[in-house]
């Protein structure tokens, strides 16, 4: 990563200053060493990880023009768990969780974007759950002519009294060249029609666990409030 306030001699190199990677997506700054093995080894773990050669039997939540959500469950064979899991490993490392174990991996459902192209461009992790805590609107700073619109890194103030709900998105994931397409909202979507037999879930039935910025934008958005 290139910090905002990093500075680069200008030695004549032929790429001067932070590029992105038009297939991963990987921000670097080429000409520094350091920087472009790891763009090399980002590169490769991603085109490993979400490339996906297609099972005989694969559980097809939805279908669209551009790709088609997949769903695993624990008792899928092994494979399927194998790449299930391949994901969520880079997910988890492209969110910083670091050995953030599931909290009940008998019950946990892998849904992933599979692209046209053969590639998970986006997964969600959804778990049952019971309860949930309402995420509190932020009440205005003294300073608020300094913030940003919605200050990135911070903790989220959640309500104390715990509402039911059903499904627990543990992560949601999409690849960083693939973002602003729907693809989330329609992940999102597939869990709601499948997660429970025989209805759809309600946007209240659904919690998003600790969200990032992002997600919290995301979230936002796709339960309009
Ligand atoms: N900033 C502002 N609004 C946003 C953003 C954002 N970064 N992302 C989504 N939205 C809003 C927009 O209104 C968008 O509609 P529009 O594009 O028509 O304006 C709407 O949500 C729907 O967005 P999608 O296109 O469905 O979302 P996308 O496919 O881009 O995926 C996601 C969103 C998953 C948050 C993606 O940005 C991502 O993978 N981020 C990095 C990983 C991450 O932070 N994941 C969330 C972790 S929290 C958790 O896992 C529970």
């Amino acid at each position: 990563k290139v910090a905002e306030d990093q500075l680069v001699i200008d030695a004549g190199q032929k790429h001067f200053g932070p590029i992105a990677c038009n297939t991963c997506g990987m921000v670097y700054a080429a000409a520094n060493l350091e920087d472009e093995a790891q763009h090399v080894q980002y590169h490769q773990r991603l085109l490993e990880g979400i490339r996906y050669v297609g099972w005989k039997k694969e559980r097809v939540i939805t279908e669209f023009w551009d790709g088609k959500i997949i769903m695993v469950s624990p008792d899928d064979p092994k494979y399927a768990l194998k790449k299930a899991e391949e994901v969520r490993e880079l997910v988890d490392s492209e969110l910083g969780f670091q050995q953030v174990s599931l909290r009940c991996p008998s019950q946990t459902r892998t849904y992933m974007f599979v692209s046209n192209e053969k590639k998970i461009v986006g997964c969600l992790i959804a778990e049952p759950i019971r309860e949930a805590y309402r995420v509190l609107a932020e009440p205005p700073s003294p300073h608020s002519v300094h913030r940003e619109p919605l200050e990135r890194h911070r903790a989220w103030r959640c309500s104390t009294e715990p509402e039911p709900a059903i499904c627990g998105i543990s992560r949601i994931w999409v690849f960083a060249l693939m973002r602003r397409k729907a693809i989330a909202s329609r992940l999102v979507d597939s869990v709601r029609s499948s997660f429970m037999y025989g209805s759809v879930l309600t946007t209240e039935e659904i919690a998003f666990s600790d969200p990032t910025p992002d997600g919290k934008l995301f979230a936002s958005t796709y339960c309009k409030v």
